[in-house]
């Protein structure tokens, strides 16, 4: 494959795929420098040739080999961004969780999974690196794509970090019942990390109604019908994920168009003459895993050799056993089998020069493959799990002649789509034996009527098309989801211009009615270690009472704080309305405010909330004990972890650990802030208040001034005439930004001297 480096792509790829491997694998030659061969298994088969049509596509995954990882490189069109894995990765993320854990677990526990803790916590940095390097490479409002068991944290990482694109997960290997996935450790955190797409994809139906069937049971997330209700974190907003049925599939018309090829032709007749020229030719084409139940093929044929149903003569096997995962127990127990097995059967039925079973433990070319399919007279697929098996796919596309016969595990995926195929339960040996001998002696008029069927089904539901209904689908799920997110109007920490500021204040303060509106601590005061030395700037508190006393103004200060704490700290006159809580608490409305606007029935504590917060407060204090200096707050409706004081990494922890238990609780709003998580048991927000406040004071626009990430609530509901200030730095959804309180307090007292003006 030729190789260059990737240019420099300034806006970004409008599709990235993420996948644990590259389409390609980096190999050492012994004079050290690089071959690249392509990647085993479906996915890439299946993947590489959807991005090959693809524009500005990019590809996100590992080279293969452990340790320093290439540098970006473009290859036939795509875009790839190699992962770096050390040796520790490979060991515990890769042959560990995804291949010790995971791989049996989801493959209905075929051979028993093992798990080690350690392999959880290389899962979740792997998982991290390969979302880290995702997300800067995607275009503003792109897609990425996470392919596999391998990533399944992958999603919900890139939407931390990129509410923008469109997240997309396929799922290849199937997905199990509930009472199989509940033994899986961690399971939560998994099924957490994909509901961070905005669409899953399944093999099967069964597959989908699984994964529902899991979120509903352990999450308690509301679903209907295939559509998940996942509750918001902070600003977030409660999110629609639906999980779908998508059977992959493969370039069926290229591989179809191989069969055309007179050299490949050529290769199908010598491979049958190599083999003694027998009357039947029988392959199976499989990686070496246990899921493919290669053991029961040949338990099958050997005894078929053993009865003489079968002459050795006749009909001839070939077994393509392509090598994998060799450093897994479980592999490496399955290739000896197979191979004493093949000894076994060739020792006993060879003839002399010829073999019984051709055993082949290598790769092929896509041209050899083609070839085989085009010499085999039955096509062997008896796996035991299977996502999909793009080998049967592949043996009907490569039949233009309409000779041969499939022979189908009814446990493959494709079984769901190739109905005209011999289906087989391949535990069952004598059915398996009886099928083996039906296809052997299928007349042409009956493999022909099978043969079309199939193909008809190969070659309309191919990979193109399953991709395109993927994103088609992606496209329509990622947009409603993103008209939710609020965009970023200011990145970085620069100030406004000081006369664009000033500017807005002026038009702000000509409009009749104003509300003006601000947040407490950071705003008004500086943040301080301990929360309750804080010192209010009593300038910007005075011009604040100033300003509720003119004619046509309202004021209200919106805190994260108890109500009674706010009161505390800021001794407002009744003028001056008090929010508590992030709108969970709002104190005494002015006479001539409207106060039944203010909806309070959603804020009302019911026995139920009462009792929910009791249990979070028990766990945040549970939290807070593991990590020296974590304090919890407990307010009328609301628990809030506060971090600030906390030791080392205890503070980074702590959170980590609130917000991981955040993820539970179905019917909770939680909001992280400045080294701070709070859980309120009632549903509502600082913007929530402020747009009720607004309508409660009849204005006809609003102005606020916040710091935190609690504020960006406020600012996403602005309109065009509101006037939106972030005092600090970092992405906002803000119009304006200022240094800091002091601005804030100069920004109060121009509003007051504009104000004052018109009275
Ligand atoms: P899995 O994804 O579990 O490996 P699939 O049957 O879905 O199983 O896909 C296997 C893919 O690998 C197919 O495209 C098949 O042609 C290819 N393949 C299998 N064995 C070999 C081999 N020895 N050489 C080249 N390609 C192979
Ligand atoms: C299957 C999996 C893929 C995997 C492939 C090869 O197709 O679904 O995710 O890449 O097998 O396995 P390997 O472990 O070699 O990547």
């Amino acid at each position: 494959m030729s190789t260059t480096p990737a240019p420099e792509q300034p806006r970004g790829h409008e599709l990235v795929v993420v996948a644990n491997r590259l389409p390609v694998d980096s190999r050492t030659l012994p004079d050290g420098a690089t071959e690249w061969v392509t990647s085993p298994g479906g996915l890439v088969t299946a993947m590489e040739s959807v991005m090959r049509t693809v524009d500005s596509g990019a590809w996100v995954g590992w080279a293969g080999s452990p340790g320093e990882a290439p540098d970006p490189f473009e290859a036939d069109g795509m875009s790839l961004y190699p992962v770096r894995l050390e040796q520790q990765d490979v060991e515990r993320y890769y042959e560990g969780f995804s291949n010790g854990t995971l791989w049996p677990l989801y493959h209905d526990v075929i051979v028993d999974p093992v798990f080690h803790r350690t392999w959880w916590d290389s899962y979740l940095s792997a998982n991290r690196r390969f979302a880290e390097a995702a997300a800067p490479v995607a275009a503003r409002g792109g897609t990425i794509w996470v392919h596999d068991y391998q990533l399944q944290l992958v999603p919900r990482m890139i939407r931390e970090k990129r509410p923008d694109v469109r997240i997309g997960f396929f799922n290849h290997i199937p997905f199990p019942s509930v009472e199989l996935f509940s033994q899986l450790p961690k399971r939560n955190s998994i099924l957490r990390g994909l509901l961070g797409a905005d669409l899953l994809g399944f093999q099967r139906e069964s597959d989908t109604l699984n994964f529902v069937a899991a979120v509903r049971k352990l999450l308690g997330y509301h679903v209907d019908g295939t559509t998940i209700s996942v509750p918001g974190l902070g600003a977030a907003p409660r999110r629609e994920v639906e999980a779908r049925t998508f059977p992959i599939s493969i370039d069926s018309a290229a591989v179809s168009a191989l069969t055309e090829d007179p050299d490949i032709r050529a290769r199908a007749e010598q491979l049958r003459h190599d083999l003694g020229d027998p009357d039947k030719v029988v392959l199976g084409v499989d990686r070496l895993d246990y899921t493919k139940g290669i053991r029961h093929r040949l338990k099958a044929w050997g005894e078929l050799l053993d009865d003489g149903a079968i002459d050795p003569h006749d009909a001839v096997m070939i077994q393509v056993a392509t090598p994998s995962r060799e450093r897994v127990e479980a592999y490496r127990q399955l290739r000896d089998e197979v191979e004493l097995t093949v000894g076994r059967i060739n020792g006993e039925h060879a003839p002399l020069g010829r073999p019984a079973v051709s055993y082949q433990h290598h790769s092929f070319d896509r041209r050899d493959m083609t070839a085989m399919y085009m010499a085999a007279d039955v096509v062997l697929v008896t796996a035991l799990r299977d996502g999909m098996n793009l080998v049967a796919k592949e043996y009907v596309a490569s039949r233009p002649d309409l000779r041969g016969v499939l022979v189908l595990s009814e446990f493959a995926g494709a079984a769901d789509e190739l109905r005209a195929a011999v289906l087989v339960n391949p535990h069952d040996i004598d059915e398996l034996k009886a099928a083996i001998l039906k296809a052997l002696a299928m007349p042409v008029e009956e493999q022909e009527e099978a043969m079309r069927s199939l193909r008809h089904q190969v070659m309309e539901n191919d990979v193109q098309t399953w991709a395109h209904d993927f994103l088609d689908h992606l496209g329509h799920v990622g947009a409603e989801a993103q008209a939710a997110v609020p965009s970023v109007r200011l990145r970085g920490d620069e100030p406004s211009d000081p006369a664009a500021v000033d500017e807005a204040l002026r038009t702000f303060s000509d409009v009749p009615r104003l509300l003006i509106a601000t947040d407490f601590d950071g705003v008004l005061a500086p943040i301080v270690e301990d929360r309750d030395a804080v010192q209010p700037d009593a300038e910007a508190l005075a011009a604040l009472r100033d300003l509720a006393e003119l004619p046509g103004v309202a004021v209200a200060l919106v805190s994260g704080r108890a109500l009674e704490d706010l009161n505390g700290h800021t001794r407002m006159p009744s003028s001056v309305v008090l929010v508590g809580s992030h709108g969970a608490e709002v104190g005494a409305l002015p006479p001539w405010m409207q106060a039944e606007v203010l909806d309070r029935s959603s804020l009302s504590m019911t026995p139920e909330k009462e009792e929910l917060l009791g249990t979070i407060t028990a766990e945040l204090r549970r939290i807070s004990r593991a990590h020296p200096g974590a304090e919890v707050e407990t307010k009328p409706t609301a628990a809030v972890l506060h971090t600030r004081n906390a030791t080392g990494r205890g503070g980074h922890n702590a959170t980590e650990s609130a917000l991981e238990y955040a993820t539970s609780l179905p019917d909770v709003t939680v909001t992280p802030g400045k080294e701070v998580v709070e859980f309120a048991v009632v549903h509502t927000s600082k913007g929530v208040a402020v747009d009720a406040l607004a309508r409660a004071s009849a204005a006809d626009a609003w102005l606020y001034l916040g710091d935190d990430v609690t504020d960006e609530s406020v600012f996403a509901t602005a309109e065009e005439r509101d006037v939106t200030v972030k005092v600090g730095g970092g992405d906002t959804a803000a119009g304006l930004r200022i240094a800091d309180t002091v601005a804030a307090r100069e920004v109060l007292q121009r509003l007051r001297e504009l104000r004052s003006e018109q009275s």
